[in-house]
């Protein structure tokens, strides 16, 4: 038989091979070297002679100044090294891991809800460090960007701290406020390994139908841009190894002043849709909080899924490279957002072609790579996208990763371990969720007295975590429920705060077995949890259930306090006059307690509107004076609160 054969003729010369001494020392020599190197690569320690010239080059020494790194850098990267760098793919649309340096992706991110299967710091931990060393075995080991929404608190992982939402933070209407918030939220970001946020949003609401009016801080550029820079602040803290994480001004621009009903997107209203293309409002109120906050050391700059006009904001020239990096100055990259550069063009050559001119630097494609790869490599061959182009695209996202001492990273930082979801953490949303609050209306019911001797709680947001975290909470639509841990409702923020010989009653649905008339009615109601154009909705108001339990409450209540647990003003204007005392308490997260602090009176109520609240639905949208489109005023104005 043929493999006997075979065997024979190498046993005999394996045999001759082990007579003669110097070669069975040579042999076994090749065995423990082979042996030496699997090893060495498998646990890293493992040098080539590359690596061992890479250690050398003066892109690697974080003594050396960031140009000097980068074009150092620059001079040894092939162009399909460029092109992967400009890709920021989402991480469960990487096919293989080998890819990352295969293609030199430059930077990965975790759309909402975009967990590990561990969803815990733990495995998120482990999740971005895989990510990370897998782009350090690319030929010039260039390491990744990973990207995520922390919006209100590192809110993508269970057991984060959850702060309020911008819309409340807007209220609290605090420079110093926020700034804590964000150093705070960019502590349990390093916790998790990761240097990227896609925050602060920037955008400005003149329509409360749209769907993420509660991710902005006001509709008053001023304020827009105060706290966006003292957010920033809070997120890039500067040491000596760079600053901590990159933050990302969004969405560039005129995002918030979309027409009703001209969305690109079937499913929504007014998201993803048209701003008109009115040059004084461009300067005057779409642009002062981005030039503020660039002013401050913004590095990144996400562009919004919004028409201007008939032209795509990703496709504009005019705005990106005109007036976004030459008129302001911007030095830092621009990224597109989820699958935008493909709504520019049904065909993605074109697409790309047209975003990339239009001076768009990293793309959030987010799915498909190597079309994207493909599309641009073509492009340059022929003559469509100029290589200037590719390296100025290139330079803008290495001195961000520079400037972050990314290629000096060593992963998350453990110390910060103990601040994630921690006690000072907690305690410091408690006072934001009080400090957020809005007194709308007061006949003297609030605060509560000491001596009160029954009081009772209904409505659907009452003891529901979810609908006070809102969406960009573990998922990206949120959860309705209580599913967050070491979260506290507002219902059991009142129930730990309620004054000893107080009886304090619950029921969801208002319906109280006890007949007798309680001293205080507090109705807790608002929205369920929505994210995006999902969230569009073409007439805000309570819902008829939340109306019933009002109605049973004051039935059985001498007076009644209304607390709205929502994304933005909802239309209340029939109703109000029959409430005792209302509170916007807007999105607060994760600590219900900031709540019952305001309502016993331990803490002041200070917030106020920060945009204004309609009267009727026909005012929308409002003018930037604060009247209503029907040239009437509101029911609230903007900055009001008692
Ligand atoms: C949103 C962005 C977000 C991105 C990544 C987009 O759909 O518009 O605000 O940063 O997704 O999750
Ligand atoms: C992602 C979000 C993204 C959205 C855009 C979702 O699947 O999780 O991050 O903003 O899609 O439509």
């Amino acid at each position: 038989m043929k493999t006997s054969k075979y065997s024979k003729v190498l046993r005999k010369h394996l045999s001759k091979l082990l007579s003669c001494r110097l070669c069975t020392v040579a042999l076994l020599f090749i065995c423990i070297y082979g042996a030496f190197l699997i090893y060495s690569y498998q646990y890293g320690t493992y040098h080539s002679v590359r690596d061992l010239e890479l250690m050398n080059a003066p892109y690697k020494n974080p003594g050396n100044a960031i140009d000097i790194r980068i074009s150092d850098l620059m001079s040894r990267m092939t162009l399909q090294e460029k092109i992967g760098q400009m890709a920021l793919v989402e991480k469960n649309s990487i096919e293989s891991i080998h890819d990352i340096p295969r293609y030199g992706i430059g930077a990965l991110l975790s759309g909402g809800g975009g967990k590990p299967a561990d969803n815990s710091l733990h495995g998120w931990q482990k999740m971005v460090k895989t990510f990370m060393e897998s782009s350090r075995q690319s030929r010039l080991q260039i390491p990744i960007l990973y990207g995520i929404d922390a919006i209100h608190g590192h809110a993508n992982i269970p057991g984060a701290t959850v702060f309020p939402h911008f819309i409340g933070l807007g209220a609290s209407d605090s420079e110093d406020l926020v700034e804590r918030i964000a150093q705070a939220t960019a502590h349990e970001i390093l916790a998790s390994g990761i240097r990227w946020s896609f925050s602060p949003t920037l955008d400005m609401p003149s329509d409360i139908r749209w769907g993420r009016t509660y991710e902005t801080f006001s509709d008053d550029p001023e304020i827009v841009g105060i706290l966006g820079a003292a957010y920033l602040a809070g997120l890039q803290q500067e040491s000596a190894s760079g600053i901590s994480v990159l933050g990302t001004l969004k969405h560039y621009v005129g995002v918030g002043s979309m027409q009703w009903g001209s969305s690109s997107n079937p499913l929504y209203h007014i998201d993803q849709g048209t701003t008109e293309p009115n040059e004084a409002m461009l300067r005057s109120q779409y642009l002062p909080p981005f030039e503020k906050v660039i002013e401050s050391g913004a590095l990144s700059i996400m562009v919004g899924l919004n028409s201007w006009g008939d032209t795509k904001v990703s496709a504009s020239k005019y705005l990106i490279t005109d007036v976004l990096k030459n008129e302001l100055g911007f030095k830092g990259f621009v990224v597109s957002d989820w699958y935008g550069v493909y709504e520019i063009h049904d065909d993605t050559y074109e697409a790309t072609v047209q975003a990339l001119n239009a001076g768009v630097d990293l793309i959030m494609l987010p799915y498909d790579y190597k079309t994207f790869i493909r599309d641009v490599e073509k492009a340059v061959e022929n003559g469509d996208v100029s290589e200037e182009r590719i390296n100025d695209a290139v330079e803008r996202i290495l001195y961000s990763k520079f400037r972050l001492g990314l290629f000096e990273d060593m992963g998350p930082v453990l110390e910060n371990e103990t601040l994630f979801g921690s006690e000072t953490h907690r305690a410091l949303a408690r006072e934001a969720v009080a400090r957020s609050l809005v007194l709308l209306k007061n006949s003297g019911v609030l605060p509560i007295p000491s001596g009160t001797r029954h009081i009772r709680v209904a409505g659907s947001s009452a003891d529901n975590v979810g609908r006070q975290a809102g969406a960009w909470t573990v998922e990206w639509q949120g959860a309705d429920g209580n599913f967050l841990p070491g979260a506290t409702s507002i219902l059991k923020g009142i129930e730990e705060r309620v004054p000893e010989g107080t009886l304090l009653e619950y029921e969801k649905d208002g319906n109280f077995i006890t007949k007798s008339i309680a001293d205080i009615g507090i109705a807790i109601v608002g929205e369920a949890p929505y994210a995006e154009g999902w969230g569009d909705n073409p007439y805000p108001s309570l819902s008829p259930e939340d109306l019933e339990v009002i109605s049973k409450l004051k039935a059985n209540s001498s007076q009644i306090v209304v607390v709205i647990v929502s994304g933005r003003p909802l239309i209340i204007t029939d109703q109000v006059a029959s409430w005792d005392a209302l509170i916007a308490a807007w999105l607060p997260g994760s600590e219900g307690a900031g709540v019952s602090s305001a309502l016993f009176g331990d803490t002041p109520f200070t917030g106020s509107l920060p945009l204004p609240w309609p009267r009727t639905i026909d005012q929308l949208p409002f003018g930037i004076d604060g009247t209503g489109a029907d040239g009437t005023a509101p029911l609230f104005p903007r900055y009001y609160g008692l």
